[in-house]
């Protein structure tokens, strides 16, 4: 235990020694007066990265791994305007859709065949291309892109970047950990429990593509890690229920339905800290994806049920009216068409829709903390 601890405490202690000496470097080679005195900063081997035994630049997912070469690391690119990834994709890995805000992306596919599309900007179309090995695309400065290993066999990209700190912005992990009304506004109201319900499965990059590159590969899309999602902050939470270790102390009324298949996925929340606790779930079926169609029936059902309802109340205390009316001697001639609850069919189920298409969210209280 001991050793353990103190095994850990120097590691974490190299690694903060070793990323207070790059950014001391690149301190240093940014105010160098020129070239030359930057030279001097450096030693031979520090113009050097070993992209194949890296413990930084790295980022994982279930389905590979890219290494990055930047100033964030590798301090000899300050001056010289220019960064570098190498994408280790697995079997049907896909570099998910991203955006470099400083920095166009010239990528060389060295092995395998990859997928590469892009979105420069409103107005312009989808480009896509199958790059085959010996191919390079480029993606421009700013532009949502991709890159996706349709084949069964590991894949490897070079991309180079003309800025020392291209950076990166995943599209899906930054768009929903926008303020959840936000991202429920810009998606046409679908909902704020499906905004946290979605947002929880999304996967970290390298992530798996397609369903079908994974049938044709015999592959399972197992259960992926998704830490790599917004940080929340106050400003942009989920709502109760979702965000914490606290279980909100009324339920939804009708969380307590019971819904065999809509298995809850748990949410993991990256806090601010780095922390991860356990949220609540979504609507989600078993294999993991959110199922519009039983949200749909389910609705549907609810909405016909209560119209039912509706319906045969009224039709009871109309006809008990009716015979009591009989009885009084008063009106015998009313034809059933006049009789049936005009519009009753059209509104009462709508509005039962309506009213329900809020409340039959089922999501189960958050469990405790991972
Ligand atoms: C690409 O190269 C790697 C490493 O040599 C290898 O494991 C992989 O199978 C290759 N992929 C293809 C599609 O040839």
């Amino acid at each position: 235990m001991m050793l353990t601890t103190s095994l850990y405490l120097s590691l974490a202690l190299a690694l903060g020694a070793s990323a207070q000496s790059v950014a001391d470097k690149v301190a240093a080679l940014r105010i160098a007066p020129t070239s030359n005195d930057r030279i001097k900063l450096l030693n031979d081997n520090e113009f050097v990265f070993d992209f194949l035994h890296q413990s930084t630049g790295e980022t994982n997912g279930a389905g590979g791994h890219t290494v990055a070469a930047s100033s964030a690391n590798f301090p000899a690119v300050v001056g010289n305007g220019m960064a570098m990834t190498i994408g280790f994709l697995g079997p049907c890995g896909i570099n998910t859709p991203h955006v470099h805000p400083r920095a166009t992306e010239f990528n060389f596919v060295v092995n395998g065949t990859l997928q590469a599309g892009l979105l420069v900007e409103n107005g312009a179309r989808f480009i896509f291309n199958e790059l085959q090995p010996g191919q390079a695309a480029i993606f421009p400065r700013g532009a949502i892109h991709f890159e996706f290993n349709n084949g069964c066999e590991d894949a490897l990209f070079v991309a180079a970047f003309n800025d020392e700190d291209p950076g990166v912005d995943q599209v899906a992990q930054r768009f929903f950990g926008l303020p959840p009304a936000i991202v429920n506004a810009a998606m046409g109201d679908i909902g704020v429990e499906q905004v946290a319900g979605l947002e929880a499965k999304i996967p970290d990059n390298i992530a798996l593509g397609t369903d079908e590159c994974l049938q044709r590969c015999g592959l399972k899309r197992p259960d992926q890690p998704t830490a790599q999602r917004q940080p929340r902050v106050s400003a942009n939470a989920l709502p109760a229920g979702f965000a914490g270790p606290a279980a909100p102390s009324s339920p939804p009324a009708t969380a307590t339905m019971s819904l065999p298949s809509l298995s809850p996925v748990p949410v993991q929340t990256v806090q601010a800290g780095g922390a991860s606790v356990n949220g609540g779930a979504s609507l989600t079926g078993p294999d993991g994806k959110p199922d519009p169609l039983v949200l749909g029936l389910l609705i549907a059902v609810c909405a016909l049920g209560v119209g039912y309802l509706v319906l045969a109340v009224v039709w009871f205390v109309r006809s008990r009216r009716e015979r009591q009316e009989r009885t009084r001697g008063g009106v015998y001639f009313r034809t059933g068409a006049a009789f049936a609850p005009q519009g009753l069919e059209k509104s009462q189920p709508f509005e039962a829709y309506e009213g329900s298409h809020e409340r039959v969210t089922p999501y189960d209280a958050p469990s405790g903390t991972a």
